[in-house]
């Protein structure tokens, strides 16, 4: 049992580094430079327990005009004339087996980089903060946050 899971740790780790998007999008240029606020492009529509991510519209708006002749921006732009959404890879995601509200947190005055680290210094998104049950636990302990296990999970048999 141990040997199987040191063998899978390589593994682990290796899906800790970020993964290779479609078009390679920079919080970095588009936070850090520019300045647009979080919301601008993850609108967390009522309910509010998603952030999603943006229309391939709303990054026309501007790419319409500001490097139209750049290779990523063509495949930005072609992604939106096929109105196909942009297949972007996770980088932090739970199972769905846990329950899991944004916007809880947000009421809460939890911050994004609470959860997701300073977003507008990385280039490339990148898992900076653990996000799993060890980790929900802890602030949840510092904040007096209930952990009962069926705070977070149905009923389990
Ligand atoms: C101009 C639009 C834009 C703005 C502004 C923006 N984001 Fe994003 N965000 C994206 C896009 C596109 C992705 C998917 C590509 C990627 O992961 O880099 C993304 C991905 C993410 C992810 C990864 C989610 C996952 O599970 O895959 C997090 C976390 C995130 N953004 C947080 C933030 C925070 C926090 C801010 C504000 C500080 C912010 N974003 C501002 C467009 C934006
Ligand atoms: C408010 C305007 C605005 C929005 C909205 C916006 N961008 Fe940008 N984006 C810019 C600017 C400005 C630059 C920097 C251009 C430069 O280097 O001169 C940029 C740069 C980029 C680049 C780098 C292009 C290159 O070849 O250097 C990519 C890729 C990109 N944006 C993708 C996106 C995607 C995908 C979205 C939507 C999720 C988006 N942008 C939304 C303004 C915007
Ligand atoms: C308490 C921790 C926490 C806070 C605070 C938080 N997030 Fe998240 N975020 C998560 C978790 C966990 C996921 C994965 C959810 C899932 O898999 O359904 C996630 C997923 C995302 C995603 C991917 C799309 C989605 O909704 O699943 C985006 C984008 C995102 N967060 C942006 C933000 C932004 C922007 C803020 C601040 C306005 C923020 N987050 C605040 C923990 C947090
Ligand atoms: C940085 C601190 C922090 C982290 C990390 C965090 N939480 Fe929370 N959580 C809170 C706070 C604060 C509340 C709000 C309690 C309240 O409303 O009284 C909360 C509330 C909740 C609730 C109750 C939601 C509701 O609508 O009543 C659930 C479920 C929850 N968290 C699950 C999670 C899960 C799952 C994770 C990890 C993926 C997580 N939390 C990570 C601080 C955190
Ligand atoms: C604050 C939220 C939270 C609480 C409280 C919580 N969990 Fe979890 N649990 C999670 C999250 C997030 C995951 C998925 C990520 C992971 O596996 O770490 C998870 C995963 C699990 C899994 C699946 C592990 C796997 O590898 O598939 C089990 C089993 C589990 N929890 C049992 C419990 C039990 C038993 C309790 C009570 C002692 C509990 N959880 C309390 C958030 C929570």
């Amino acid at each position: 049992m141990k040997l199987i899971f040191l063998a899978f740790l390589p593994l682990l780790n290796w899906a800790a580094d970020p993964p290779k998007q479609p078009i390679s999008f920079s919080h970095k240029q588009h936070v850090g430079d520019l300045n647009l606020k979080c919301q601008t492009c993850h609108t967390s529509p009522a309910p509010s327990e998603v952030m999603t991510f943006p229309a391939e519209a709303k990054c026309m708006a501007c790419h319409q005009s500001i490097k139209p002749d750049s290779e990523e921006i063509q495949k930005l732009a072609k992604f939106f004339a096929d109105k196909k959404r942009i297949p972007w890879v996770r980088v932090y995601q739970i199972p769905t087996f846990v329950f899991w509200s944004h916007k809880s947190h947000l009421d809460a005055s939890v911050a994004c980089s609470d959860c997701h680290g300073d977003v507008k210094t990385l280039s490339v998104m990148a898992k900076v903060k653990d996000m799993n049950m060890g980790s929900c636990m802890d602030c949840h302990r510092q904040k007096k946050v209930s952990n009962d296990c069926t705070f977070c999970h149905d009923k389990m048999n």
